[in-house]
């Protein structure tokens, strides 16, 4: 049996990792969220799942795994400026607590789920937002824990994950999901000012399979796990048929920078599903009862 330990696997992309590694028997897979932003509905059948803080987890992981995919910590960047004593509560002596476990128990390779963010404005992205901040702090710890204990790790880096158990209410909704929210309610799109700001929106499945396969074959920093195609704001609101509402921004909105490539330079992986494919579907199997107007796409500004 191979012992794999996933933190926040409660959560949205966690959930999705989980989901493909019980389908192989050989594996153990163990979930370790606090729930501050996960939920019981996301759990799958064959996985067990502990309840915790990661700075706990010396605790509540009496088990040595031998791959630690770490992906709980505080996880959005908007709500980050109001909430920044959580912010470096769970990812900062949160990921610590977890990297000293990696290497006390000398567990065979820590995965770690990094942002994308800190490439934006030429690498000046981490310093856009507590959570950008937090998250590029944790990749230089790790890189350093390489470098002075031989600590086995792999860094991926996400772009804006969607697709199914995405959250799309409250404070730490994500956009796509929120949207289809607006969509079936029959609201205005809501677009941060220019809306013309571009994400590599990545299918969550397409993430899973990413990480799971670093884990197996990489090694150290680098690994980003992007659709090549981006997006703006505006494109997604109107493949959702509009109308859209444009609102003003926020200080740490940068656009995505260019980020290493390992994942596909060495592992070959590549995504399966676009995002404006997958609204497609959505909308297709949600016919709206009133077709939006021709007025949709010219941009009202509030
Ligand atoms: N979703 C994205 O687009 C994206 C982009 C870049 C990086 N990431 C990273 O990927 C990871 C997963 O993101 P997600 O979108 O699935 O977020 P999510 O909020 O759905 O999942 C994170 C999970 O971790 C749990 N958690 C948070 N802090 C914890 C702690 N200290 N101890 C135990 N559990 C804790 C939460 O309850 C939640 O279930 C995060 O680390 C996030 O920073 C996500």
């Amino acid at each position: 049996m191979k012992k794999i330990l996933v933190t926040g696997g409660a959560g949205h992309v966690g959930s999705h990792i989980i989901e493909l590694l019980v389908k192989d028997p050989e594996n153990q897979v163990i979930s370790l969220d606090n729930y501050f932003n996960g939920s019981t509905e996301n759990h799958i059948k064959g996985a067990e799942y502990r309840t915790g803080h990661t700075k706990d987890i010396e605790k509540l992981i009496p088990e040595t795994p031998d791959i630690v995919f770490h992906l709980g910590e505080y996880a959005r960047i908007a709500p980050s400026f109001d909430d920044v004593e959580k912010v470096f509560d769970m990812n900062i002596l949160g990921t610590f607590a977890v990297v000293e476990f990696c290497r006390k128990r000398k567990v065979g390779k820590l995965v770690y789920a990094a942002s994308s963010t800190k490439f934006a404005i030429e690498g000046d992205g981490r310093h856009q937002s507590p959570y950008a901040f937090t998250k590029a702090t944790n990749v230089d710890l790790i890189n350093n824990y390489g470098r002075w204990y031989n600590l086995p790790y792999a860094i991926c880096y996400f772009y804006n994950a969607f697709g199914p158990r995405e959250k799309g209410v409250g404070k730490y909704a994500t956009l796509i999901a929120k949207f289809e929210q607006i969509y079936l309610n029959g609201e205005e799109f809501t677009v941060v000012k220019p809306g013309t700001q571009k994400r590599n929106f990545t299918y969550v499945g397409d993430l899973a399979r990413g990480i799971i396969l670093t884990a197996e074959k990489g090694n150290g920093d680098g690994y980003t796990l992007s659709n090549t195609k981006a997006h703006s704001v505006i494109e997604i609101a109107q493949s959702f048929g509009g109308p859209i509402k444009y609102i003003d921004g926020y200080y740490g909105r940068a656009e995505s920078g260019e980020a290493p490539n390992k994942t596909r330079e060495e592992l070959g992986w590549e995504t399966t599903v676009d995002v404006l494919d997958y609204i497609k579907e959505f909308v297709k199997a949600h016919p709206r009862k009133n077709k939006p107007i021709e007025s949709v796409y010219e941009s009202k500004t509030v």
